[in-house]
């Protein structure tokens, strides 16, 4: 039988597979099982198989998308004939008369769970001031360059510790893009989407701002409690980035508590606490002219399984009790014993905001704040944006894929969001 040529042999998405032939392929009822010199094995449905083919009639060769309704499925579709050819590719043929060619790499990566959204996404570690003491740091001025690998590393330090810092990130970038724009949306441009909200898509933290802007208590030299943003959405924002682009004032240092260790303390030591924080609801809304955002949830929201955590702790917005009222008096001391932990020095740690720093946290897991400042004593100036979640793991598979060389983005990715292929390391 010939080979197929690897170049050929075409997957369902936009990435290079190393070739990786298959050792076996033998037909079991509705499936096809699979093995690999290796070790890895896949047993894979018929269907599954019919329409992960790309071809005309299955997979579109050039969207890499399925074509094929479920609906049109025929009941009795199965599988007659698989064979291995010469390179260890993926010969299929099936009962409507259909055959094709499976990328075996692509099947293996399968096999080895590598297609998982949680793949190459790290585990969150929960800190306390006992192992962190301050936001991991990285090198901003390397990232506006175009190191990927200074990038994904920040990108992974926010999601393992839930915040990381980066370094002179200048108001203004260069040599990105466009020369004119903001160090912060420069560096989030290299990330993915921002996402805007009624504060606009790049918003400022600064002490004068008044009149019409939609004002908060963010924007006074107030101290401000911990707390995660935007509480009053069905999804809050997932991270949020600030960089200081000025700031000569005393005080004003930002605090940084994380919600997953305080979670993991009070369901281990403070029982009913927890089970409050849990289950009891609130509603929270902002106050506003023009806007009226509501949600109803508990502080200590785990959503529905697989979600991630989302802490919904922001008291300026949090407006209602939504329980029994026998349940409010319990409702307020857990709440109380949760913003009093959120400012313990056990969890919190603090640091100052200089110029150039731009510091990116998970905004539904992290509590941040900051000390109060006189703001007459000088200017205090951030500049803040969201991306979500989804964003910034889009940007690790990206990066993470390109450093471990399993899976290489084609050109047909976005030049601006692409490794070179110079970066590329053979597994
Ligand atoms: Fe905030």
């Amino acid at each position: 039988m010939t080979g197929s040529e690897p170049s050929t042999v075409l997957t369902p998405d936009f990435y290079h597979y190393p070739w990786r032939p298959l050792s076996t392929a033998t037909i079991d009822g509705d499936f096809v099982k699979l093995t690999w010199a290796d070790g890895y094995s896949l047993s894979a449905y018929s269907w599954w198989l019919r329409e992960s083919i790309v071809a005309d009639g299955a997979t579109d060769p050039n969207t890499r998308e399925c074509t094929i309704d479920p609906a049109d499925f025929d009941d009795s579709l199965s599988v007659t004939d698989v064979e291995l050819d010469t390179t260890g590719a993926l010969r299929v043929g099936f009962s409507d008369g259909f055959a094709g060619v499976l990328h075996p790499g692509w099947l293996h990566h399968v096999a080895t769970g590598t297609h998982r959204p949680g793949a190459v996404i790290p585990d969150p570690i929960a800190w306390t001031t006992q192992t962190l003491s301050e936001p991991p740091t990285f090198n901003g001025a390397a990232v506006l360059g175009g190191d990927h690998n200074e990038l994904l590393s920040f990108l992974n330090a926010m999601v393992v510790h839930g915040l990381a810092r980066l370094t002179d990130v200048p108001a203004r970038a260069s040599g990105h893009r466009d020369s004119a724009i903001e160090g912060l949306v420069a560096v989030t441009d290299l990330i993915g989407v921002r996402r805007d909200t009624n504060f606009g898509p790049v918003w400022s933290v600064k002490a004068e701002i008044s009149g019409d802007f939609e004002n908060s208590t963010a924007n006074t030299g107030l101290r401000l409690g911990p707390h995660a943003d935007l509480p009053t959405r069905e999804i809050p924002p997932g991270f949020q980035f600030l960089h200081c682009v000025a700031n000569s004032v005393g005080g004003g240092w930002s605090r940084m508590t994380d919600g997953a260790a305080l979670v993991a303390h009070l369901e281990a030591n403070e029982p009913d606490t927890f089970e409050a924080l849990t289950s009891l609801d609130w509603v929270f809304f902002n106050r506003s002219r023009d806007h009226d955002h509501r949600w109803v949830g508990p502080m200590i929201d785990h959503g529905a399984p697989g979600s991630p955590l989302t802490i919904r702790a922001f008291y300026p917005v949090r407006g209602f009790p939504a329980m029994d009222s026998d349940d409010v008096p319990r409702a307020y001391r857990a709440a109380k014993r949760f913003h009093q932990l959120g400012a313990d020095p056990r969890f919190q740690i603090g640091y100052p905001f200089r110029p150039g720093d731009l510091v990116g946290f998970d905004n539904r897991r992290m509590l941040h704040g900051r000390d109060a400042f006189d703001p007459g004593g000088g200017v205090r100036h951030l500049r803040g944006t969201y991306v979500d979640h989804d964003e910034v793991y889009s940007r690790i598979r990206v990066l993470a894929r390109a450093r471990v060389g399993s899976m290489v983005p084609s050109a047909t990715t976005s030049p601006d969001h692409s490794p070179s292929s110079q970066e590329v390391v053979a597994p």
